[in-house]
């Protein structure tokens, strides 16, 4: 008899690209009314970037994807699968990634956007594991791009403050492994994803092809999106962790969405983990929603936090409702 196998997706390398511009909190005191003090007491963002002329969801996203190739020492033809998670496309179709996957030269394969909003990228790793658990494909670009600057209703200080631009990636591929080698092998253990309709009007963009014509602006009501995020952000925690038979204290770093410290320090203290194993990026971009998650896990693979072996836990919520978790082997 031969022995059983399966496939894991394996994390072989992460990247990530910011627009030069920065915007401090210090400047936005110029532009409306409102205070350092309260932007970082509220949220924990001091500053945040702005993508400039030229600079596109697709600009930052390919360069993203870039740096996630050299980090995995893999070339664009390695590839056959771009997923881009993003709510503010260069165009209404077609989709980003074609135009990433264009950009890194390459015409094999497929590539398509993923729409969960800050749940993005959660979303977008779940669905690559999946393709590659499967074997419908091999090696995958995962990519969080936003240009939420674009967006944003500039006058309204109750959400312009707290969003900004960026893209991070990681490179997935598809592995062989037995199929009893248990969860310490590397590669994603296993995801939960949820969505819930009802909350729409919490967390919307105000316009849209097939409503208005037009691209619209962000619109929140962000105490209610903070009074559900937490029991949101636990309920999926909670599944991935039982799902896997771990337990809290097995997690090595928790990689949350950026949206606000608060949220993510009321998450950790609710499930019991330590904030040392907490990575905290948000106070350099801001919330830049599907980028978010990317961002943080690049910069805690990169300043050597996130080590061979560990056991990371990612985790977003976001417009929709929409949120997810991933447990992942690295
Ligand atoms: O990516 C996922 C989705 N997004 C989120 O996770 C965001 C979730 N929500 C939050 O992070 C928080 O609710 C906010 C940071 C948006 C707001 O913090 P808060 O503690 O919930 O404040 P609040 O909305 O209750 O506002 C408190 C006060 C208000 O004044 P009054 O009504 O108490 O007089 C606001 O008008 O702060 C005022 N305020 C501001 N003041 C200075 C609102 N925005 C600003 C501002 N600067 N930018």
């Amino acid at each position: 008899m031969s022995e059983m196998i399966a496939r894991r997706s394996v994390v072989r390398g992460v990247g990530k690209s910011m627009p030069a511009r920065i915007l401090t909190n210090a400047e936005m005191e110029t532009m409306l009314e409102t205070s350092d003090e309260w932007i970082v007491q509220r949220t924990g963002i001091r500053q945040r970037h702005i993508a400039g002329a030229g600079e596109t969801t697709s600009t930052l996203g390919l360069a993203a994807a870039r740096a996630a190739l050299a980090n995995a020492k893999m070339q664009p033809a390695d590839i056959d699968l771009v997923i881009v998670a993003t709510a503010t496309p260069d165009n209404t179709f077609p989709a980003t990634a074609v135009e990433i996957q264009h950009g890194l030269g390459i015409s094999h394969g497929f590539a398509f956007d993923m729409q969960a909003v800050c749940s993005g990228f959660v979303y977008a790793v779940a669905t690559a594991d999946m393709y590659l658990k499967a074997g419908q494909a091999r090696r995958a670009l995962v990519i969080g791009a936003e240009t939420f600057s674009r967006i944003l209703d500039w006058e309204d200080r109750t959400t312009c403050v707290l969003f900004g631009d960026g893209a991070g990636a990681v490179v997935l591929e598809a592995v062989v492994t037995p199929a009893d080698a248990g969860d310490d092998a590397p590669g994603i253990i296993v995801s939960s994803l949820r969505s819930d309709g009802a909350h729409k009007d919490k967390l919307f963009v105000d316009g849209g092809p097939s409503t208005t014509q037009t691209v619209g602006h962000l619109r929140m009501q962000g105490r209610e999106v903070f009074k559900h995020a937490v029991a949101m952000i636990t309920d999926v925690i909670d599944d991935v962790l039982a799902k896997a038979g771990v337990t809290v204290d097995d997690i090595d770093w928790f990689v949350p969405h950026q949206a606000n410290v608060r949220i993510v320090e009321g998450a950790a203290k609710k499930l019991g983990i330590p904030l040392e194993k907490v990575v905290v990026t948000v106070d350099r971009h801001g919330n830049t929603s599907a980028a978010s998650v990317p961002l943080a896990l690049e910069h805690a693979v990169t300043a050597g936090m996130i080590k061979k072996g560990d056991l990371v836990l990612l985790e977003a919520m976001g417009g929709g409702f929409t949120w997810g978790a991933t447990l992942i082997r690295w």
